[in-house]
């Protein structure tokens, strides 16, 4: 009997609830000459998530979903308890999207007693949603090190709605020497413009309807870019302003480059706005490419 065919299925998917059992998995995989991608998730897979797993099911053979609440990357007054966890649902997503193995572990499989060893990330975790959620890129970090040390894909997918959280992972696993390649995959919308999110099931009607300002105030901000604005500051007390009206209390807008993540004050090539609001209690992110009608003369 194959090692996969002994691990128990959801939906008709296999899954490995051990590390011990995902490499076993993985083993076979690469013993049949199978290229293996890598989807980190926390669950609750919407559209987004399945964009990135069809992404990944172009790039190689066999699909690894991990679905794990990781405890480490919450703060103390933070949704973890409330984070929807769905994983039945999940497993009839992933069936649908051709994926071969679910690795769902438990808290006690990841981080068994004793576990004191963590992942620190550098200037680039500091800022935007790490200054307002201190540890989370830490624990972020330490979470997809180990997954992509179990793993061991030749690639792995991540949404580009995370943007400091792609650039963080980016650096880290260049850092740390991790031998799969990295993919940002471009963030799926409603039709709308709201960014896809987990979170989204929390908002009331009234916030869902408010939070449109978000992608709203993106667009306009590329707009004006694009016409030839290129005063950050402006642009981003225009971003706050329409947000703000919208009934969101914003937590920060910043215009960046988009690898160091470091502030602009105008925008004279390539550019990365971020946001983060909340609309009552759930705190929406999301970000868009700022291209100056400068750069765009050029070529950039
Ligand atoms: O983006 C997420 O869902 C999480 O931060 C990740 C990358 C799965 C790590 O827990």
């Amino acid at each position: 009997m194959s090692a996969e065919l002994s691990l128990p299925s959801l939906a008709g998917v296999p899954i490995a609830r051990s590390p011990d059992d995902l490499r076993t998995w993985t083993a076979t995989q690469r013993a049949s000459g199978r290229r293996i991608s890598f989807v980190p998730t926390m669950g609750a897979l919407h559209a987004g998530h399945m964009a990135l797993v069809d992404h990944a099911r172009e790039r190689a053979e066999a699909v690894v979903v991990s679905v794990f609440v990781n405890p480490l990357q919450f703060g103390p007054r933070e949704d973890l308890d409330a984070y929807p966890r769905t994983l039945p649902a999940d497993a009839e997503l992933c069936r649908a999207h051709g994926v071969g193995l679910i690795f769902a572990p438990t808290a006690a499989a990841m981080y068994p007693g004793g576990f004191e060893t963590h992942v620190e990330p550098g200037a680039l975790a500091e800022r935007w949603c790490g200054a307002s959620r201190p540890g989370h890129f830490r624990g972020v970090a330490t979470v997809v090190a180990k997954l992509l040390n179990l793993v061991m894909a030749d690639v792995a997918v991540f949404g580009e709605k995370d943007w400091q959280q792609l650039q963080v992972i980016a650096r880290m696993s260049r850092d740390l020497n991790h031998p799969t390649e990295i993919v940002g995959v471009p963030t799926l919308r409603e039709p709308d413009g709201l960014a896809l999110s987990s979170r989204n099931v929390f908002l009331t009607s009234e916030e869902r309807r408010g939070a449109r300002s978000i992608p709203d105030a993106l667009r306009e901000a590329q707009d004006k870019a694009s016409a030839g604005e290129c005063d950050a500051a402006r642009l981003i007390a225009a971003i706050v302003g329409r947000v703000s009206d919208a009934g969101g209390r914003v937590d920060f807008v910043g215009i960046v480059d988009p690898e160091t993540l470091v502030s602009c004050s105008s925008i004279d090539g390539p550019a990365q706005v971020l946001i983060a609001a909340y609309f009552g209690s759930t705190r929406l992110i999301d970000n868009a490419r700022l291209t100056s009608a400068q750069s765009r003369s050029v070529g950039v």
